[in-house]
C-alpha cells in the first residue's frame, strides 16, 4: 500500500515483541517488527513515522548484549523505549543504568506505579495505577535532557522523557493487559508524538490488497494449496475477489479429515466463491501407505511426503504456469531478535516448490497480518463463522489421533466419536469457551456389558484444553454433565465403542495432541 504510516518495532528479543506490534495495530497504525540488526540504511528509507525499542532478556552491561547504533536517536524519528529499551535508550545517551545487585531493586508483575500527567503518554490519565514490571537492572540516572515522568516504590525512574527530541521510555511494559491505561499510552505515542492518523483499517487493507493482486496477476493464472484452514481459506478467498476463475485451489483431502469436513470446504469455496475447485479424494492412498506403520514420527513423514507428491503432481501437470499462492501469515516470517540474530526463524507455512516447476513468482497476500487481523479479514470477506474461527488441526490429521497403526474402520469410529463431541459442545456453548478439543482413538480394547453381552471393544478418549498460545495448556474443566451427555451418546451411537475417558493432563507434561 503506497503511503501507508508506518512504526518500527525494533526487537531486542523480548518475549512481548509481537503483542508490541499487535498493539499498534489496534490502534489502526500498521507496524513491522524488525531485527536489533538491521541496517539504520533500511529504518531510513522506510521512513518510519515512529520506532518502539522492545524489552529483552539482557543487561545493557551484559557483552552479548543487543545495542544499537546511536545514530539512531538523532534522526529526528520519535522512539519510544520500553523494559530493556528503555534502559538502552538511557545507556546510549549518558543516562546510568543501574546493574540489580541484589534482588531489592528487581520488579516482577504487578506493581503500584504513579505517573506525571503532564507528561505526553500519562496526559488525561490517572496519577497513579498498576503497571506490569520485569526487570532486574535500573535506570538510576536520565541522560541530559530527560525528565522522569514515573516512578515506584524502587523504582526512581518507570518513565523518562525528552519531548525537545521525541524521546520516550517506559520502564514498565505498556502493550500487557496488566497495565492499566497500557493501551492509552502507546496511542498518545503513536498520535501525539509520531502524529499518526490512524489509517490502516481492514477495509482499506482488503481493498489496496485485491488491487495489487490485479496488477500484479494480470491474465495469468495462480494456484492455492488450500487445506480448509484459517489461513489458507481466507488467502483464497482474497485471491477469488481479486481475479475469480484465474484462481485454482487445490483441496488435497486425505481422508483423515473431521466427519463431513472435506464436503463443507468443498461447498463453502464452489457456493459461496468464484473459483476453480480442484478436490483430489486420496484416502485409499495414504491408508495404503499407513498399513502397518504405528510409530509417530513415520506416520507424520509419510503423511507429509504423501500429501506433497499428490499436491505436485497434480500442479505440475495442469497448473505449472502462472503465479503459486500461499497462505502465509505474519507470524510466519518476522525476524527474531533473539540469539543469533542472523538466524530466521524457520518458515512453517512456506512450502518448497519442486525445481522442475517454474512458477512466474509466489504469492502471499496474508504475509502482514496478524492471525487475528486475517480472521477479520476472512469475515469481511463472508467466509463462515466456523470456518474463521476454527480450532488449529494438525496437518497430519486424524492421522496422530488414531494412535497406532490407521485404518479405515478406526479413522470411521474417530470421526463419528468426534462429531458428537463437537455437536454437544456446540449445543451448550461450550465450544467457544475451549481453545482446542477433539476426541483420541488410542487403540485399546476394554471389556464392558452390553445388554446382557460382554463386550470387548474400542476405548475412545476426549482431549479439551484451553491456551494463550500453546506452548502451554490447561485442561479444560468441563462441566461432568456435559461430559456424561457426550459419554452416552458416542457408546450409543458409535459401533464398536464401549468406554469413554477425558484426559486430565495439562501441558506440560503432556502435549496436546497425543502423537
Ligand atoms: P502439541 O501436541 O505439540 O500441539 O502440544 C500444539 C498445537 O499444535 C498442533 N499440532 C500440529 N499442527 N502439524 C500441525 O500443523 C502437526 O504435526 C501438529 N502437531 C500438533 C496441535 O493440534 C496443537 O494445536
Amino acid at each position: 500500500m503506497e503511503n501507508k504510516e508506518l512504526v518500527i518495532v525494533l526487537d531486542f528479543g523480548g518475549q512481548y515483541n509481537q503483542l508490541i506490534a499487535r498493539r499498534v495495530r489496534e490502534c489502526n497504525v500498521y507496524c513491522e517488527i524488525l531485527p536489533y540488526t538491521v541496517d539504520i540504511g533500511r529504518i531510513k528509507a522506510l521512513s518510519p513515522k515512529g520506532i518502539i525499542f522492545t524489552g529483552g532478556p539482557n543487561s545493557v552491561y551484559d557483552e552479548s548484549s543487543p545495542h544499537y547504533t546511536e545514530e539512531i536517536f538523532k534522526l529526528g524519528i520519535p522512539i519510544l523505549g520500553i523494559c530493556y529499551g528503555c534502559q538502552l535508550m538511557a545507556y546510549s545517551l549518558g543516562g546510568v543504568v543501574t546493574p540489580a545487585a541484589d534482588n531489592s531493586s528487581s520488579e516482577y508483575g504487578k506493581t503500584q506505579t504513579s505517573y506525571n500527567n503532564s507528561d505526553v503518554l500519562f496526559g488525561g490519565l490517572p496519577e497513579n495505577g498498576i503497571s506490569w514490571m520485569s526487570h532486574r537492572d535500573y535506570i538510576s540516572r536520565v541522560p541530559d535532557g530527560f525528565t522522569v515522568t514515573a516512578k515506584t516504590s524502587v523504582c526512581p525512574v518507570a518513565a523518562m522523557s525528552c519531548p525537545e527530541k521525541k524521546l520516550y521510555g517506559v520502564q514498565f511494559h505498556p502493550e500487557v493487559n496488566h497495565t492499566d491505561n497500557g493501551k492509552a499510552m502507546l496511542k498518545s505515542f503513536l498520535y501525539n508524538v509520531c502524529e499518526c492518523k490512524g489509517e490502516w483499517k481492514m477495509e482499506s487493507f482488503i481493498d489496496a490488497t485485491v488491487a495489487q493482486l490485479r496488477e500484479q496477476i494480470g491474465d495469468k493464472g495462480v494456484v492455492l494449496g488450500l487445506s480448509g484452514g484459517v489461513d489458507s481459506s481466507v488467502a483464497a478467498a482474497l485471491l477469488s475477489k481479486a481475479v475469480g476463475s484465474q484462481l485454482t485451489c487445490v483441496f488435497v483431502d486425505q481422508g483423515l479429515m473431521r466427519k463431513d469436513e472435506g464436503d463443507f470446504v468443498e461447498e463453502t469455496f464452489t457456493r459461496l466463491f468464484d473459483m476453480n475447485f480442484v478436490r483430489i479424494n486420496c484416502q485409499d492412498e495414504f491408508l495404503a501407505k499407513l498399513r502397518g506403520v504405528a510409530d509417530p514420527e513415520s506416520k507424520r513423514k509419510i503423511i507429509g511426503t504423501e500429501f506433497y507428491k499428490i499436491f505436485w503432481d497434480k500442479i505440475r501437470d495442469n497448473y505449472g504456469t502462472g503465479y503459486f499462492a500461499q497462505g502465509t501469515i505474519y507470524p510466519d516470517r518476522i525476524e527474531s531478535g533473539k540469539g543469533d540474530a542472523a538466524k530466521i526463524k524457520t518458515h512453517h507455512n512456506q512450502v518448497a516448490i519442486p525445481e522442475d516447476i517454474s512458477f512466474e513468482g509466489v504469492i502471499e497476500p496474508l504475509k502482514d497480518l496478524f492471525k487475528d487481523e486475517v480472521r477479520e479479514v476472512g469475515e469481511k470477506l463472508g467466509l463462515p463463522h466456523e470456518l474463521v474461527w476454527r480450532q488449529p488441526f494438525p496437518g497430519p490429521g486424524l492421522g496422530v489421533r488414531v494412535i497406532g497403526e490407521v485404518t479405515a474402520e478406526k479413522v470411521r469410529i474417530l470421526q463419528e466419536a468426534d462429531a458428537i463431541l463437537r455437536d454437544e459442545m456446540d449445543k451448550c456453548g461450550y465450544a467457544e469457551q475451549m481453545s482446542q478439543f477433539f476426541a483420541v482413538l488410542p487403540g485399546v480394547k476394554t471389556v464392558g456389558v452390553m445388554g446382557d453381552a460382554r463386550t470387548y471393544d474400542e476405548l475412545v478418549a476426549i482431549r479439551a484444553v484451553t491456551t494463550d498460545d500453546f506452548m502451554t495448556a490447561d485442561w479444560a474443566k468441563i462441566p461432568y454433565d456435559i461430559l456424561g451427555r457426550v459419554s452416552n451418546r458416542i457408546i450409543n451411537e458409535v459401533s464398536h465403542v464401549n468406554r469413554v475417558v477425558y484426559d486430565i493432563t495439562s501441558k506440560p507434561p503432556g502435549t496436546v495432541e497425543w502423537e
